[in-house]
């Protein structure tokens, strides 16, 4: 006789087990998981044959000494004694048996394919000839697709072996706590909806800089990009969530759907809108061509054509290798009506804006002017703070996995959205402006600044 299998996951496949994301941000999430309870079922890490088991644990010490560290030793012996590795390549049948002998009564496994998109439909094929897709999730790492088309073809090789609602596309965007906030504060408030138009804002920025370059991902950059690796998605996301229109019902679908909506009235991006950048030395960097015109910066003025934007440009940047690693976001509100104090004159004066600091800490700021003491009309630029820091937030893997590991998909992104969101970039991935050189610890090729000359220049966040 059968029986339904069980809503939570009862183990957890993790592709890709040796690879960059599974060291720097999976270890460590998982550690957590079990830490909070979270995590109680086998994990079956799965890479190349050429590690063996033993090596793979004493790489999952090295990630938490170095993400973290293990502030409780019981909880690591218990993670690794759930740990199970899986030697093989994926292309190989034996491979998926194998997990399979190591799960002999997992009836609802989560997979997490840790691993370069184009294995993606070997994996899922893999998983499906094998039986080890049957009532199981799937966890797709970005980029989903490295363009429209190939989104579209993902989805459908995706699709044919799982249910929608067993694939979870992950941005870890959504896991952020000054993220999810966004959606919070602007439709927790009443203060804000009156002003959050082409009414009141003159342009939106969203920067995210980091000031490491590649570090031994070269070789995957080469084929991402910044536009593709950080702009499609994380930073569309925030994009989507300060834009969208108040969700109609109680619940993440209405979120999604809202979300999706804004992607769909972004208007198709032009070579003009863009600034491609690349960082001195990134030529030279371990799996990068010598001739390499990938951008590892890029600044862009985004439309959204709807009631609430017409108008309002959206300037977004990211890049590696810059002044410092901050992640904010800029609110500029128009200037009043007429300017009645002369110190209000200034070309790039910003009275009033709302400011969210996404990372390394993060805050919510409303800016206003206010009068100095004495004769003069004259006054200083002050911030409100609503908030400042968080402290006990959950990694976003941490959240994600544990979401996804209980069916849950709220926080994570629908096909739709995905595909949406490639069609906005789709006509400048391969026709654009060559990437002009910037040095290392700035804030890109001076260039950018065109971008936003006539809306006051960049506004860069404070560092640290
Ligand atoms: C990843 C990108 O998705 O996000 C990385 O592939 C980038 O290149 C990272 O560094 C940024 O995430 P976070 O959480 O460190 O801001």
């Amino acid at each position: 006789m059968t029986t339904t299998p069980p809503r939570q996951s009862d183990a957890l496949v993790l592709f890709g087990a040796t690879g960059d994301l599974a060291y720097k941000k999976l270890f460590p999430a998982l550690y957590a998981m079990v830490k909070h309870g979270a995590l109680d079922v086998p994990v079956i890490g799965v890479a190349s044959p050429k590690w063996q088991e033993a090596q793979v644990r004493e790489r999952i010490a090295r990630s938490l000494e170095e993400h973290g560290g293990i502030d409780d030793a019981q909880a690591f012996d218990r993670l690794l004694a759930r740990f199970r590795f899986v030697g093989g390549n994926y292309n190989d049948a034996g491979t998926f048996q194998a997990i399979r002998n190591a799960l002999p009564d997992a009836r609802r496994p989560t997979h997490y394919l840790a691993i370069p998109p184009g294995m993606f439909e070997t994996m899922i094929s893999g998983l499906g000839a094998s039986g080890l897709a049957d009532n199981a999730r799937v966890i797709v790492e970005k980029p989903f697709g490295r363009d429209l088309a190939s989104a579209r073809e993902l989805n459908r090789i995706a699709l044919a072996v799982f249910p929608e609602d067993a694939i979870f596309r992950i941005d870890h965007y959504l896991g952020k706590e000054a993220i999810m906030n966004i959606l919070y504060f602007r439709f927790a408030n009443s203060f804000l909806e009156p002003i959050w138009n082409r009414n009141y804002v003159e342009s939106v920025q969203i920067t995210l800089s980091e000031k490491f370059g590649v570090e031994g991902r070269g070789a995957f950059y080469e084929t991402a990009g910044c536009l593709r690796d950080v702009i499609q998605n994380h930073l569309f996301q925030i994009v989507a969530l300060l834009a969208m229109e108040p969700p109609v019902y109680r619940g993440y679908g209405a979120v999604q759907s809202k979300t999706a909506e804004i992607f769909r009235a972004m208007r198709p991006l032009k070579p003009c809108d863009l600034v491609r950048g690349q960082y001195a030395g990134y030529r030279d960097e371990p799996g990068v061509a010598p001739e390499s015109d990938v951008e590892t910066f890029c600044a862009l003025r985004l439309h959204i054509d709807s009631w609430r934007w017409e108008g309002v440009p959206w300037f977004l940047r990211a890049g590696k290798a810059m002044a410092g690693t901050v992640a904010e976001v800029v609110v500029q509100l128009k200037r009043p009506p007429q300017r009645l104090f002369e110190d209000c004159v200034t070309p790039d004066d910003r009275a009033n804006y709302v400011r969210f600091r996404i990372s390394p800490s993060a805050a919510v700021a409303l800016a206003a002017r206010v009068k100095t003491t004495g004769k003069e009309f004259v006054g200083e630029q002050h911030e409100l703070y609503l908030l400042n820091e968080r402290s006990g937030e959950a990694s976003p893997y941490e959240r994600l996995l544990t979401d996804a590991m209980a069916g849950k998909g709220a926080l994570f992104i629908r096909q739709d959205a995905v595909e949406a969101a490639w069609a906005v970039v789709d006509p400048v991935l391969a026709n654009h402006p060559p990437a002009l050189a910037y040095p290392r610890g700035s804030w890109g090729p001076p260039e950018a600044d065109r971008l936003v000359e006539a809306h006051g220049g960049w506004n860069n966040p404070a560092i640290g």
